[in-house]
């Protein structure tokens, strides 16, 4: 114990862990605000060391996983450039879940995507829907 308690506050304040998520779910991956600010932004937070977990892309139409990086490195091209090392570590964390908010299986897919995530307690969920959001109730049913 410190006999000046604002040392103690110090060491706790050092020694709490920073809250964290166990995933970034990211449903409109492919979209459009995708594009042109999420990929770059997640980007530079890699490069800073300020983002450090799986990112699952929701979405449907990237083909695949190489489809959804591929679109990822295209988008940060054009909107900030790409940085090698950090769009590799970016490239490693995503994944990407192919579906339709409106069937059951996209959510399947997805718990089971979220099944591969180091601690899955804790989800931050990053939703970019259409501006006519007639799909935000079978996501938020999903
Ligand atoms: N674009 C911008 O610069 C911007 C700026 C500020 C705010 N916003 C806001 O951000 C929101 C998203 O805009 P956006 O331009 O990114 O829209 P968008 O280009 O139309 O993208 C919508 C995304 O949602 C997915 N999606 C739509 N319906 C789906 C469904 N039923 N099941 C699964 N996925 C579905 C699309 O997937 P697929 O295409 O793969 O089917 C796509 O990834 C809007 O509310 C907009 O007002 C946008």
């Amino acid at each position: 114990m410190n006999e000046n308690p604002a040392d103690d506050a110090i060491v706790r304040k050092k020694s709490t862990p920073k809250p964290s998520s166990d995933a970034f779910v990211f449903f409109g991956a492919t979209g459009d605000l995708a594009y042109k600010q999420i990929f770059p932004a997640l980007q530079a937070m890699i490069r800073r060391g300020h983002f450090d977990m799986p990112i699952l892309g929701v979405a449907r139409s990237a083909k695949d996983l190489d489809g959804l990086r591929a679109r990822a490195h295209e988008s940060i091209e054009k909107h900030g450039g790409v940085d090698s090392r950090a769009f590799a570590a970016l490239s490693a964390k995503l994944q990407y879940v192919n579906g339709d908010y409106g069937s059951q299986e996209t959510f399947h897919q997805l718990r089971k995507a979220l099944g591969g995530a180091s601690r899955p307690l804790y989800y931050l969920f990053f939703i970019t829907l259409p501006s006519h959001q007639t799909c935000l109730p079978p996501l938020l049913r999903g």
